[in-house]
């Protein structure tokens, strides 16, 4: 392509940018926008300053654009904002599929109409101060990447409202002051999961043998929960598994013996205890659990 056809189609591109932003500038969604920096209180943050009626839409901070000019995703992590999530606002963006709102520190209720925000496939609102209960949501049902990691959620947790949420590769919701509970049975049929970080959140219970479905998962990371009994043998069935971190939960030592990994062989592994015996994974891969920490107690 010469340069000349180069920087026409370049042209081309930023005059239909230009329309684009124009066409969205007048639409609905710049109102619910300016709704979403009123509510929310940002005392330091100057993410905000781009977010004005007179200035292009498709310029705001942290806002990206469908191609026929909606709002797909709204990323407002890490900005020091503070006070509740306006997710009655929020949630009328009917095109939302991405929301990441991790690292701030939100705190309050999450309200009801977070259900409204249907195609939302991205929720970050991990590393906040929420101190309130997850309501029930079993909407958005498309959920593929759900962190609620360390924002001191309490109460129960809702394992029903992601029950139908069979898209789910990623969830992360540890460090959180639950109340007691079993081991999430449901989670075992989530079969895209490779990412489960339950530590740190008052799981009690054994870990079921079903754990060997979850075959992509990646990460698995049980510790610092209240939890007894064998590691279950199916786990190794979990050959792409690369951080298995069960430390500090109360594991039968013997029961089942499990200590010495005949294969692939982790790059850094960290054992205490008195236990005996092997576990074997039959993966040669050499990636294959990088990291394995178990300790009994
Ligand atoms: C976006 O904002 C920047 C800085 O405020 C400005 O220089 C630029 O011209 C704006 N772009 C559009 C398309 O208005
Ligand atoms: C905790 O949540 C943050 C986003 O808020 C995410 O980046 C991080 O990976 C999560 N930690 C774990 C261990 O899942
Ligand atoms: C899950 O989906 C089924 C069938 O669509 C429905 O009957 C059930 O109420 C859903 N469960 C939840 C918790 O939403
Ligand atoms: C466990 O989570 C609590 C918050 O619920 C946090 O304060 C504590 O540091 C976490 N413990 C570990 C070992 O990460
Ligand atoms: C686990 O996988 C096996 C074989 O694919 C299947 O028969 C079984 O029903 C699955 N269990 C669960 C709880 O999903």
């Amino acid at each position: 392509m010469s340069a000349a056809s180069t920087s026409r189609r370049i042209l081309h591109f930023l005059i239909l940018f230009y329309l684009l932003c124009l066409a969205i500038s007048t639409s609905d969604e710049l109102q619910t926008l300016l709704n979403i920096k009123t509510s929310i209180q940002s005392p330091n943050a100057d993410v905000f300053n781009s977010w004005k009626p007179t200035n292009p839409l498709c310029n705001f901070t942290g806002i990206a654009y469908n191609p026929d000019g909606s709002i797909n995703s709204i990323d407002l992590s890490n900005q020091k904002l503070t006070g509740s999530v306006p997710f009655d606002s929020i949630c009328q963006l009917s095109s939302l599929e991405t929301l990441a709102l991790g690292k701030n520190s939100f705190s309050g209720p999450i309200s009801e109409d977070l259900k409204n925000c249907i195609r939302l496939k991205y929720l970050d609102i991990g590393n906040n101060f929420f101190s309130d209960t997850v309501p029930d949501f079993s909407s958005p049902s498309q959920l593929e990447y759900l962190y609620l990691n360390s924002s001191v959620f309490s109460g129960n947790f809702p394992w029903n409202s992601i029950s139908n949420m069979t898209g789910l590769v990623v969830l992360s919701v540890g460090d959180n002051p639950f109340d007691r509970t079993r081991f999430p049975n449901m989670m075992v049929s989530h079969k895209k999961l490779n990412w489960l970080y339950l530590a740190n959140c008052s799981i009690e219970g054994k870990i079921p043998s079903e754990i060997g479905n979850l075959t992509e998962l990646v990460n698995l990371e049980l510790s610092d929960n209240y939890m007894s009994g064998e590691i279950p043998l199916e786990i190794s069935k979990l050959l792409k598994l690369f951080h298995l971190h069960l430390v500090k939960i109360a594991l039968d030592p013997i029961s089942r013996p499990f200590w010495r990994i005949s294969a692939g062989r982790p790059k850094k592994q960290r054992r205490r205890g008195t236990g005996s015996g092997s576990l074997s994974f039959p993966d040669t891969s050499g990636t294959f659990l990088n990291k394995l920490w178990v300790s009994l107690m």
